[in-house]
C-alpha cells in the first residue's frame, strides 16, 4: 500500500480502538513483526525510504502511546465516577450493646466493697460436697443436701447450692485478716417461678480479723446498702439460722420506694430482704485452721438478682433470665 494511505489508515484505527485490547490489536496489524511496515523496513534499499518509513513508525507508535494513555485516564475517570466514595458522608451506626442488669450490679457491688478494700475472688460452680457442706458445718441429714433440693453430679460433686464454699476456698490458702467478696451464679432445684428460679446468682462476703463483731456486720451492711441504693437507706438484722454463722441473721434494708411507708415491692413491710448473714460459726474457722480465740469473723450471701429487681422495679425474675432485648434495652 502506499505509505501516507497506511499512514492515515493506520492512524484512524488507532483512533477508533476504544479499548486497551483493541488498540494493542490495532499495534500489532500496523506495528507488528510481520505488519507491512516492517516488512517495507525490512527490505528497504535506500537510505530515504527507510527514513521515511522511520518516521511513519515513530509517528504511529506515538500515536498508539498517546491513545494508550487517553483510554487509560478514561477508565480511571470512569472508575472514580462509578465507585465514588463521600468519605465525610455519615454512616449506619451499628447497634450498640449494653450490659446485662445482673452484669451492672455485679460490676457495682464489686466497686462498692473493692472501695473498702475488699478483694474480688472467683469461686467455683462446681464443687465437691466437702465445700459446699461438710467445711460449712452442714450437718449429715441437713436437707439441703438432698437430692431434691441440690443437683449432684455424682456422689460427691454438685453444682454449687450457695457461692458460702468460696469461703472456705480463700480461708485455707491464707492467714487472717480476710476481706473478700465473690459473686458467682449457684443451682437450686427449684421450680422457677416469678420470684424464684434454679439458676441465680449470689455474692459471698467475708471478713475475719482482730475483733470483728456483729455491730462491723451492721456497719457494713448500712454502708453497702446506702452507697447501692441511696443515702436514706436504713438496715436492720432479723435473727435466723444457718449451720455455718452463728449468731446468723437475716440482712433487711429499708425500701427505697415507699420509704418505708410499705409498698408492693416491700410486701407492705418497708423492709426489703438482702439475704443471709451471720458471724462466722467457730467450728468454720477450726475447720481452716484459724483460730477462734484470736480471730472472728462475719459472713453473707446477698441475692443479686434481687438487687436488680429492686433497682429497677422488675417483679418477675425470669425477666432477668430471659434476654428479651426488649426489656434488657432499657436499662
Ligand atoms: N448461703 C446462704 C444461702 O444461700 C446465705 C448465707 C448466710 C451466706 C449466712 C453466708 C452467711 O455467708 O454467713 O442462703
Amino acid at each position: 500500500m502506499e505509505l501516507q494511505a497506511l499512514e492515515r489508515e493506520a492512524q484512524s484505527a488507532i483512533a477508533a480502538a476504544s479499548t486497551a485490547a483493541e488498540l494493542d490489536d490495532v499495534r500489532v496489524h500496523y506495528l507488528g513483526r510481520k505488519s507491512e511496515l516492517k516488512q517495507a523496513l525490512r527490505g528497504v534499499r535506500d537510505r530515504e525510504s527507510g527514513m521515511a518509513l522511520n518516521e511513519v513508525r515513530e509517528r504511529l507508535e506515538a500515536a498508539v502511546e498517546a491513545r494508550r494513555q487517553e483510554l487509560e485516564q478514561a477508565e480511571l475517570d470512569r472508575t472514580l465516577e462509578e465507585e465514588y466514595v463521600d468519605v465525610t458522608f455519615p454512616g449506619d451506626a451499628p447497634p450498640r450493646g449494653r450490659l446485662h442488669l445482673l452484669t451492672q450490679i455485679r460490676r457495682d457491688v464489686e466497686d462498692i466493697f473493692l472501695g473498702l478494700g475488699y478483694e474480688v475472688v472467683d469461686g467455683r460452680e462446681v464443687e465437691t460436697t466437702y465445700y459446699n457442706f461438710d467445711a460449712l458445718n452442714v450437718p449429715p441429714n441437713h436437707p439441703a443436701r438432698s437430692r431434691r433440693d441440690t443437683f449432684y453430679l455424682d456422689d460427691e460433686i454438685v453444682l454449687r447450692s450457695e457461692t458460702s464454699a468460696s469461703q472456705i476456698r480463700v480461708m485455707e490458702q491464707r492467714e487472717p485478716p480476710v476481706y473478700m467478696i465473690s459473686p458467682g451464679r449457684v443451682y437450686r432445684r427449684e421450680t422457677t417461678d416469678a420470684t424464684r428460679s434454679a439458676i441465680f446468682h449470689q455474692v459471698e462476703g467475708l471478713a475475719v480479723d482482730r475483733g470483728i463483731t456483729l455491730g462491723d456486720l451492721l456497719g457494713t451492711l448500712l454502708y453497702f446498702a446506702q452507697a447501692l441504693f441511696g443515702e436514706d437507706r436504713r438496715a436492720r438484722f432479723r435473727t435466723s439460722f444457718f449451720p455455718f454463722t452463728e449468731p446468723s441473721v437475716e440482712t433487711d434494708v429499708s425500701c427505697f420506694l415507699c420509704e418505708g411507708e410499705g409498698c408492693a415491692v416491700c410486701k407492705q413491710s418497708g423492709w426489703i430482704e438482702l439475704g443471709g448473714s451471720g458471724m462466722v460459726d467457730p467450728n468454720v474457722l477450726r475447720t481452716v485452721g484459724y483460730d477462734p480465740e484470736e480471730v472472728s469473723g462475719f459472713a453473707f450471701g446477698w441475692g443479686l438478682e434481687r438487687m436488680a429487681m429492686l433497682r429497677h422495679g422488675l417483679t418477675d425474675i425470669r425477666d432477668l433470665w430471659q434476654n428479651d432485648l426488649r426489656l434488657l434495652a432499657q436499662f
